[in-house]
């Protein structure tokens, strides 16, 4: 099975959301990646759940809520009503991470949970057995336009590999530096979703979508990925 694209809309024109949101739609995007900052978790402050609803009105894709902030608990509740079918908190800053994981599916809201660059995949030893999906950070979390960190594709490939072995659906997502000149490389990890937010809102967001769905048809019809 192919896998997706999630256009972070990080990346995209702010005053021209809507349009662009539209334009990735059209190009076959499967989701929308909504990227939650905090200015404490990571340096950079960005949007929430007024945005994420507004989002949600223009739109009838899966929101896909990544959480960089501290106390994430405190905002399940908000993004959950503001439209999110997915919402992602990082596993290094929750002390009552299977708590959390369960009051987002208790929202009736898919629960995944964030590893950065650094933090190993024993990190979910606990509780990849609870969670919809695991974000896999290949680039520090912050900010938009940043190069992809390769040595993380391996441990991409071993939590695929940890999940066939144990015979879970868990999907996975990568999230940080993806092109299309290191797509293949990228879908090789066995990879389901996959996030890009500069590569796609450039001049033709829909163009840009577009032929990420396209090589990414090709990939899986060659047999490439999970
Ligand atoms: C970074 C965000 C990513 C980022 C992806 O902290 O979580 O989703 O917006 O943007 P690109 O694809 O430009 O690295
Ligand atoms: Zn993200």
């Amino acid at each position: 099975m192919a896998a997706v694209l999630a256009p972070s809309i990080l990346s995209a024109d702010f005053s021209r959301l809507g349009e662009q949101i539209k334009e990735v739609e059209a190009g076959g995007a499967a989701m929308i990646h909504i990227d939650v900052m905090d200015g404490h978790f990571v340096p950079n402050i960005t949007i929430g759940p007024a945005v994420t609803a507004a989002v949600r009105k223009v739109t009838g894709l899966p929101l896909d809520c990544h959480l960089m902030i501290e106390e994430p608990d405190r905002y399940i509740d908000d993004f959950a009503k503001a439209g999110a079918e997915m919402i992602s908190v990082h596993v290094e800053v929750l002390r009552h991470l299977h708590g959390t994981v369960q009051a987002i599916k208790s929202l009736g809201v898919k629960a995944g949970v964030v590893l950065n660059p650094s933090t190993p995949l024993s990190a979910l030893d606990e509780i990849l057995g609870d969670v919809d999906f695991v974000l896999m950070m290949t680039v520090n979390p912050g900010f938009g336009g940043q190069v992809l960190i390769p040595s993380v594709l391996p441990k991409v490939r071993h939590l695929r590999e940890r999940i066939d072995e144990r015979g879970l659906d868990t999907r996975i997502e990568i999230d940080g530096g993806v092109t299309l000149e290191n797509l293949d490389e990228v879908v090789a990890t066995g990879v389901d979703m996959i996030v890009a937010g500069s590569a796609v809102f450039g001049d033709d967001p829909q163009a840009s979508t577009a032929a990420f769905v396209r090589r990414l048809a090709e990939l899986a019809e060659d047999g490439h990925g999970r």
